[in-house]
């Protein structure tokens, strides 16, 4: 089934949701300062598959029709901003909190508490406040690029089959998500120790 066959007329205002959010994390991306670090990185956004969404909702004991699906799941609309540091990640969530065409409805953070299997993102349930896209919904994940590279691979591992060494495999991937972390400390280390030399030679 194609997204129009089950979105509907909804598609089109699908598609402008996430045109718009798509367009303003673009000029977040290029509003930084000369003198700092690129904050976003790329941004990645998607509009839920009609297989996805059924499968969702028939876990869930939902109906499997797109109007069940909009009235009580919220991320048809998807958007992934990939930054270069855990600061940026929060630096970006304070902006989109500051919005008045958005609004906050629940927010995830799975940085300062990360899922037991390593998993780590800052994930965001917004609603449109404004003009036609008024009430609809969206889930915005903001991560860094070193966390990305493991969500990323964790998810294709997921959804293979009959994997051997399952147990070895889920405390390795584990082990990499700590070690990720680690490192994005590290990194946002190194941006500070930057930032003060920065501000030395003024
Ligand atoms: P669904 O996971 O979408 O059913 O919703 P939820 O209520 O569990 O929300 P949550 O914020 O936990 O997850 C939303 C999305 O984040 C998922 O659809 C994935 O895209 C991503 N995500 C959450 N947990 C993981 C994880 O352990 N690994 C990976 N790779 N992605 C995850
Ligand atoms: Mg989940």
């Amino acid at each position: 089934m194609t997204p129009e066959e089950y979105y509907g007329d909804t598609f089109s205002l699908l598609k402008q949701g996430e045109e718009y959010l798509k367009t303003l994390m673009e000029t977040y991306a290029n509003d930084w300062a000369e003198d700092d670090l690129q904050p976003i990185l790329y941004i990645k956004t998607r509009i839920k598959t009609p297989e996805s969404m059924m499968e969702k909702l028939r876990k869930r004991g939902f109906a499997e029709d797109s109007h069940t699906a909009l009235e009580n799941m919220h991320d048809a609309i998807g958007i992934r901003v990939i930054c270069s540091f855990v600061e940026d990640v929060y630096r970006i969530a304070r902006r989109l909190q500051q919005r008045d065409d958005i609004q906050i409805l629940e927010k995830k953070d799975y940085i300062a508490y990360p899922k037991p299997n390593g998993y780590r993102s800052l994930h965001l349930i917004i609603q449109f406040t404004k003009n036609n896209l008024k009430g609809m919904t969206a889930e915005i994940q903001i991560r860094t690029i070193a966390i990305d590279f493991w969500a990323t691979l964790e998810h294709q591992i997921k959804y293979k089959r009959n994997v051997h060494h399952e147990e070895t495999i889920r405390n390795e991937l584990k082990r990499c998500a700590d070690e990720i972390a680690s490192v994005d400390l590290s990194m946002q280390t190194i941006r500070d120790i930057l930032r003060s030399d920065t501000w030395e030679q003024l």
